[in-house]
């Protein structure tokens, strides 16, 4: 349904998946009408994380269903520079490994900027590259993503509309989001090959995917925003043959989803006024007129287009309590409920009210890290209140974070084995030889052995995370779930072991409360899949009784911060509990200073963390709700509804 708000026609899927299948089947159809006319289909791709669901469905339909490419000609959209092709970060790389090998394309009809070529020659290969592109008789159909710097291709903010081939020098924040797979910003390029703005412009057909929160705002700035260069995707809105794809996590903050009372009448809209909507509305309204929720009068409803909330409840005053409750009912010091023995008449209800295990207590609780270190600094707060309480809580680290330990961390404690004596003879003449590779290479090697210590290196820290919250090592389970050792360049899968691993733990600890990373826009989707790996686990324990009795919530690790109006649960914190949580995470020490995955926030994850719970407490706080320190937040989900809705 558009609105008046958006420049560009868009298609909203549940999700990414079902986005791309439907990308792809429009592919197709465009090569089969070209192979019934004797023609060639020109496609303009793309590469990154984006397109990997699109490329594997056509991979599919080659095989599967018989899609044949022979008549389909490719220009990529960029490459790095410099880079080699046979490097395995390489795009072409990528378009191989992804697509070209396993589909019947004619290697000459594949092209991609030349990552090779010396800067001198770059204008010209440029310029040959257009020439391309034209003899080819243009692009049919031009695939995009988008970077969180609104880029299409690597136009970066102040590409002109004009702009053509040209060699870029790429924005700090997209080297960043590249940096992962570089093994630092260091290593990443600085410079690209990308085609122009105007070159995309020229294709015939432009189809624009995006996936996932991290996306959403940038999404909106393309879509509702004005044409800028300093966000290159909105120049799409110029083109009449554009169609925005995307899952409902990147379109969560387009005016429709958002606020859509601003578009029209819910009904038209297929709306309704549930509590939900109610909340997001006051809570909006309230930090649109910067007023605590009980001072919101009818003019305020009124002016904002609102009047169907007076008209539903009476009045402002009405509303506003109804609003005000909702909020207050979020918050709680219980997470795990209250001890019946601790409680004495007059006491405030037990918030929230909802659980199916309420009346348990102590219960049996899991949280499930990603890392070795997102429990502590996603609830950190909340950990030490439930083991406090008495609850029997354990922790599953899902994956083993060697990844995120640098060379150098690793170094200085197997340089401290050997200085110190304490490898006998044989184990010194091991390390040796790996400090001599590591002198010769710059690097470390990436051997089973090498990761497996940088793995050990995480898990002692999570010991001693967990010593500070009070959580016994018996009570700690690290699952070191394979998926997260993919080889370079290949797609992370959940395998059945990942999956069997999930259930294991499950099973064992057959909890009331589930606690699992609800934060999935760490760099490299990792939360994602352990999220996933959690929702297919559950859903083949389903039938177990204690499923039934348990709940999931969700917290938000280092990345972003539920809205104000998703939370289910609001565990306030005390400022000694603040600063027991930041012991916890400086437990992590690898992951400080140095840390491999900061990403686009330079700040360390303690500070973001002590940032994101205080300013949580300043947001209940204008609302009109009282002043806390600081607060951790939870979204809930029963068992079935976490299987049937999560946006994932
Ligand atoms: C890739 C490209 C870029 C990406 C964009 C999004 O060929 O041109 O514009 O589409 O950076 O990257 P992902 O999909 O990794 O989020």
């Amino acid at each position: 349904m558009p609105s008046r708000f958006e420049h560009v026609p868009l298609a909203v899927f549940q999700s990414s998946a079902d986005a791309s299948k439907a990308v792809a089947r429009d592919i197709a159809a465009l090569m089969r009408e070209r192979q019934a006319e004797g023609r060639q289909a020109v496609l303009g791709l793309a590469t990154g994380s984006t397109p990997l669901g699109l490329y594997a469905e056509l991979v599919r339909m080659h095989r599967e269903e018989g899609l044949s490419f022979a008549n389909v000609v490719t220009f990529n959209l960029d490459e790095y520079h410099p880079i080699q092709a046979t490097h395995p970060r390489s795009y072409c790389h990528f378009m191989h490994a992804h697509l070209f090998d396993h589909v019947d394309i004619p290697r000459e009809n594949t092209h991609l900027p030349d990552g090779s070529v010396p800067v001198a020659g770059a204008e010209a290969h440029c310029a040959e590259y257009e020439r391309m592109i034209e003899s080819a008789g243009g692009i049919d159909l031009q695939v995009l993503g988008i970077g969180r710097t609104g880029h299409i291709g690597f136009n970066e903010p102040g590409s002109a509309r004009r702009s053509r081939t040209r060699r870029v020098t790429l924005d700090p924040l997209t080297r960043r989001d590249a940096s992962g797979d570089f093994g630092g910003v260091e290593n990443t390029p600085r410079y690209a090959i990308t085609m122009g703005v105007r070159t995309i412009l020229e294709a015939r057909r432009i189809v624009l995917m995006a996936w996932g929160q991290h996306k959403a705002e940038v999404v909106r700035a393309a879509v509702e925003g004005p044409v800028t260069a300093q966000v290159t995707a909105s120049f799409l809105q110029e083109h009449d043959q554009v169609r925005f794809v995307m899952d409902q996590a990147a379109a969560g903050a387009l005016t429709r989803f958002r606020t859509p009372w601003l578009i029209g009448a819910l009904a038209d809209q297929g709306l309704e006024w549930d509590p939900g909507m109610m909340r997001r509305a006051i809570i909006w309204l309230s930090q649109q007129r910067k007023k605590a929720v009980l001072k919101l009068t009818d003019d305020d409803y009124n002016e904002a287009g609102l009047g169907d909330l007076l008209r539903i409840h009476g009045s402002a005053y009405e509303v506003n309590l109804a609003g005000f409750y909702q909020l207050q009912h979020t918050i709680t010091g219980w997470p795990g409920g209250r001890d019946p023995k601790r409680t004495r008449p007059g006491d405030a209800p037990v918030r929230p009210l909802h659980a199916p295990s309420a009346g348990v207590f102590p219960k049996r609780i899991l949280i499930l890290s990603p890392h070795p270190d997102d429990d502590v600094i996603g609830m950190g707060g909340t950990l030490c209140r439930l083991v406090e309480h008495g609850h029997a809580v354990h922790i599953a680290y899902q994956v083993s974070g060697a990844n995120a330990v640098s060379d150098e961390a690793l170094m200085g404690i197997l340089r401290f084995v050997g200085d110190a004596g304490l490898a006998d003879a044989q184990a010194a003449g091991r390390l040796k030889s790996i400090f001599a590779a590591q002198q010769s290479q710059g690097a470390l090697p990436d051997t089973p052995e090498v990761v497996g210590w940088k793995g050990v290196v995480r898990r002692q820290e999570a010991l001693a995370a967990a010593r500070v919250c009070g959580v016994p090592e018996s009570r700690l389970h690290f699952l070191d779930m394979p998926f997260y050792h993919a080889s370079p360049g290949s797609r992370r899968q959940l395998k059945a072991e990942d999956l069997a691993s999930m259930r294991s733990i499950l099973a064992e600890v057959r909890p009331h409360l589930i606690f699992a990373a609800g934060d999935l826009d760490d760099p490299h989707g990792t939360h994602r899949l352990c999220l996933h790996a959690l929702r297919d686990a559950l859903s083949e324990l389903f039938r177990e009784p204690w499923v039934a009795q348990s709940e999931l919530w969700l917290y938000r690790g280092a990345w972003s911060e539920w809205s104000a109006d998703e939370i289910d649960m609001a565990v306030p914190l005390s400022p000694q509990e603040v600063l027991r949580r930041r012991r916890a995470i400086f437990c992590h020490q690898t992951q400080k200073d140095q840390a491999l995955y900061l990403g686009n926030d330079r700040r360390e994850f303690w500070q973001r963390s002590e940032d994101r719970s205080k300013r949580l407490a300043e947001t209940y706080n204008a609302l009109g709700l009282a002043e806390y320190e600081a607060m951790e937040s939870f979204k809930r989900y029963a068992p079935e509804n976490f299987i049937r809705d999560l946006p994932l």
